[in-house]
């Protein structure tokens, strides 16, 4: 049985394999550049450790995994841009090392990568992985819009932020698990509860993002502290610290959000300062446990070795404490 860790190892490996031509240079080396920078590698892992719930040897999941990776650094190309970031994994984002055109060039190049190693599965299992990832990847799409759209609106219900966030970021990780379960011959029983699994651990996932987005620094985090704060994202801090009744706070928190012409640090420590007072972090952590919790019981329900279970058990646990 593998670890944890040699799944990360492998991916890692299998990562480096792919070559990419050399010219034209601005549209390969970006996606080198940011697959080089490394990153968690969350959804291969899920994939490769879902199916080692169902089959010891995961290689025929591979191609699946390098491509839903692949996939995942395509929506980071085009949501850096969207969201005006700087810095990504510690270094500088693709549009600013070279500049907007590329970035989405080199997303559109990218997906079609992404494409290119589903290509490589087994025909046995190519079709139906093939529809989740389309139906998924357009999930994203959606999930992005929305988010987009909910900077420019003043009231965003927790049902509505709630949506949003299963379908940028957890539709994603549920794939990623359903996907290695599909290529594992998992049963139709067992690749719902791991989808649903991915659903509440994706949930968790964002609202920890919204948190570290505030609270991590940006050496550890990887990437500008205050980046939501700025762009007024309806982040479950903002939502929740909007529902208070605290009023004055309230009227404070809106005077931020509406002003046209601020100065960025000054704008993040005064909005820091009101979530502070409303304990809003501390509420969206609670509401990120509650959704591990639910991940954990889903775990407990696959049928498979307990034993098998530790790797994403462990995966699980440690998305939870993590600071990056
Ligand atoms: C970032 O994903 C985008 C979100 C869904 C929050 P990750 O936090 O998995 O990014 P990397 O791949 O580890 O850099
Ligand atoms: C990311 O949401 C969702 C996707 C990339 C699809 P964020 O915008 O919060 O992700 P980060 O914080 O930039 O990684
Ligand atoms: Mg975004
Ligand atoms: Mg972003
Ligand atoms: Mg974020």
């Amino acid at each position: 049985m593998s670890e944890l860790k040699d799944y990360t190892v492998l991916i890692e490996e299998k990562l480096k394999e792919l070559n990419f031509p050399s010219e034209p240079q601005k549209l390969y080396e970006p996606i080198q550049y940011i697959l080089d920078l490394g990153g968690k590698r969350l959804r291969p892992a899920l994939t490769l450790i879902a199916a080692s719930l169902f089959r010891d040897d995961t290689s025929e999941a591979v191609p699946a995994a390098l491509a839903l990776e692949v996939f995942h650094n395509f929506t980071l190309l085009h949501d850096d841009i969207m969201d005006k970031a700087e810095i990504r994994r510690g270094k500088p984002t693709v549009h600013k090392v070279w500049n907007e055109n590329v970035a989405i060039l080199s997303g559109d190049a990218a997906i079609i990568k992404a494409y290119e190693l589903l290509g490589q599965l087994p025909d046995s299992i190519f079709r139906k992985v093939f529809q989740v990832f389309n139906e998924t990847a357009l999930e994203v799409c959606e999930g992005q819009q929305y988010d987009m759209n909910f900077e420019e609106e003043e009231l965003v219900t927790v049902p509505e932020y709630l949506e949003m966030i299963r379908l940028k970021t957890s539709v994603l990780i549920a794939a990623a698990l359903k996907i290695g379960g599909i290529c594992a011959g998992a049963d139709a029983a067992d690749q719902e509860i791991l989808y649903e699994l991915g659903i509440n651990l994706g949930l968790a996932f964002q609202l920890q993002d919204d948190y570290l987005d505030v609270y991590a620094s940006t050496e550890k985090f990887g990437k500008t502290s205050g980046g939501d704060i700025v762009n007024n994202k309806k982040t479950y801090l903002l939502i929740n610290a909007l529902n208070s009744d605290n009023k004055m706070l309230v009227e404070e928190l809106k005077h931020w959000i509406n002003l046209k012409d601020f100065n960025p640090p000054e704008k993040i420590e005064a909005v820091k300062k009101i979530y502070e007072e409303l304990e809003t972090g501390t509420d969206t952590q609670l509401q990120a446990v509650s959704f591990i919790n639910n991940a954990v019981e889903l775990l407990d329900s696959i049928d498979a070795d307990s034993e098998k279970k530790k790797p994403l058990e462990e995966l699980i646990f440690k998305l939870m404490y993590r600071e990056k």
